[in-house]
């Protein structure tokens, strides 16, 4: 048997709990027992590991009252309810409570141990299905996925930090394609928001009735509950917040005023209109952008992020190189060059694409860095110029690129990348130093 589970047994009869926790623990379970409903709802909590037995008939709390009071800590509790002989009401009643089944006085000990046995395994699997939902929506593997070492970068993990605890609306903004709706879930993911609703809709995507209906009701007939509701307590994602129209603003302004503070259902506004230099100020009614933007996080477009777009597109490289089976394409010196001159109008994502589309040409044997990125440039018309960069950068980001990679290849073995860089094990040491690079994160 995997872990053991927990029984609880609660009767108020001691001959009664001793022999059923005897019996089980004969079994394999990890028995407790309590002589009374009070006292064993001091010691099991939501996510108790394990599950309940527990007679109807007891002095103080009586078993009825003690199964709803679970049911309401942890409803996917299994709770076996011990009930009178003939007393089928009372065992009815206890199955539309919530209870996981019943057992009849007196009852064969197999017939205990067998209905233990199925109840542990539905709540294994409760647990194992909660701990999989928290880790998805949990703040570190959220911020494992946001990649970057730039200053930059390192800004905004800090901001998403701090103001995933904070209680204020944020607006975010920041080119297409820069992580504005991936730092939204994060900033729902490491907060005290994270176990409850996180809503999206965008303002762009609906009529405006529609919007309406949708963000505010009221409730059709079968409808949805309306977001504004749905994700009380939790987070409303407004993606393209720019696209709202007056009316619809001023009933969302109501509504964030009518909230008080701290609010209780936080809204992330994320702004997508980056057209001609019209901003989400000139979009939004002052008093509405102003309760918004409490706090804002601007994304940098990819190409003044420097040397993580090396950093990124060897990460995303090597994770499709994984995908399709094949070797991640090595960047040489002058497509480094390129990818941190190139303009990247779709930042990240556009990234990605041309990560994924250099490893597939390298499986082939085909084509180059450089024929990507001028394929994507003319897609995306004429060229922009990008500001100017020392030539100090570019090598010093080549440089970094070159040794996170040989270390990468040679799983941290400092000897093996020294062998392969030509270098002394004192430079490769205070390079690795300079650019933040630890031997531990490669073994
Ligand atoms: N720092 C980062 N590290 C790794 N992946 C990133 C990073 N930033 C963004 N991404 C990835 O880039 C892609 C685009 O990000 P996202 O969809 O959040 O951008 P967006 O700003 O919301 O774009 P749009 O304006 O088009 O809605 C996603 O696949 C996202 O996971
Ligand atoms: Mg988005």
């Amino acid at each position: 048997m995997a872990r053991a589970m927990k029984v609880a047994i609660v009767d108020d009869e001691q001959d009664m709990r001793q022999s059923i926790s005897q019996w089980l623990a004969l079994s394999g379970f990890d028995t407790e027992t309590f002589a009374s409903a009070e006292e064993a709802l001091k010691s099991i909590g939501p996510d108790y590991p394990g599950v309940v037995v527990s007679d109807i008939k007891m002095p103080g709390m009586d078993g009825m009252a003690f199964l709803k009071r679970l049911m309401s800590v942890d409803s996917g509790l299994p709770v076996v309810m011990i009930t009178g002989h003939g007393d089928v009401p009372m065992a009815v009643e206890a199955m539309r409570v919530g209870a996981y089944d019943f057992l009849e006085k007196p009852f064969n000990p197999d017939r205990m141990t067998e209905l233990a046995k199925r109840a542990s395994q539905s709540r294994r699997m409760t647990l194992d299905n909660r701990a999989l939902r928290k880790e998805l929506s949990d703040g570190s593997t959220i911020m494992k996925k946001l990649i970057g070492a730039s200053p930059a970068m390192e800004r905004l993990r800090e901001d998403i930090l701090d103001l995933g605890q904070a209680d204020g609306h944020v607006l975010i903004d920041g080119e297409t394609g820069t992580g504005k709706t991936l730092v939204a879930h994060a900033l729902h993911a490491v907060g005290p928001r994270a176990g409850k609703k996180f809503a999206v809709i965008s303002c762009a995507a609906f009529s405006e009735e529609m919007l309406a209906q949708r963000l505010f009701g009221p409730i059709e007939e079968g409808g949805q509950i309306p977001l504004v509701e749905e994700a009380r307590s939790g987070t409303l994602v407004l993606e393209d917040v720019e696209a709202l129209s007056h009316a619809l603003q001023s009933r969302l302004l109501t509504f964030i005023n009518d909230q008080g503070t701290p609010a209780e259902t936080r809204i992330i506004a994320i702004c997508n209109d980056h057209e001609q230099g019209r901003t989400v100020e000139d979009a939004l009614r002052p008093d509405l952008y102003y309760r918004l933007a409490a706090l804002k996080i601007t994304l940098p477009p990819l190409r003044s992020r420097g040397e993580d777009i090396l950093s990124l597109f060897a990460r995303l490289a090597e994770q499709f190189a994984e995908e399709y089976g094949c070797e991640a394409p090595q960047v040489t010196a002058q497509e480094a060059a390129q990818l941190l001159q190139a303009p990247w109008p779709g930042n990240v994502r556009q990234l990605i694409n041309v990560a994924e589309r250099a490893v597939l040409q390298n499986r082939r044997g085909s084509g180059s860095i450089a024929s990507l990125l001028m394929a994507e440039n003319e897609e995306a018309g004429p060229v922009m110029t990008t500001e100017g960069k020392p030539l100090k950068d570019y090598v010093e980001s080549f440089e970094k690129m070159l040794i996170d990679n040989t270390m990468r290849r040679h799983k941290g073995s400092i000897t093996a990348v020294m062998e392969e860089l030509c270098l002394p094990r004192r430079t490769l040491n205070e390079k690795m130093a300079k650019y933040s690079l630890q031997r531990a994160d490669y073994l």
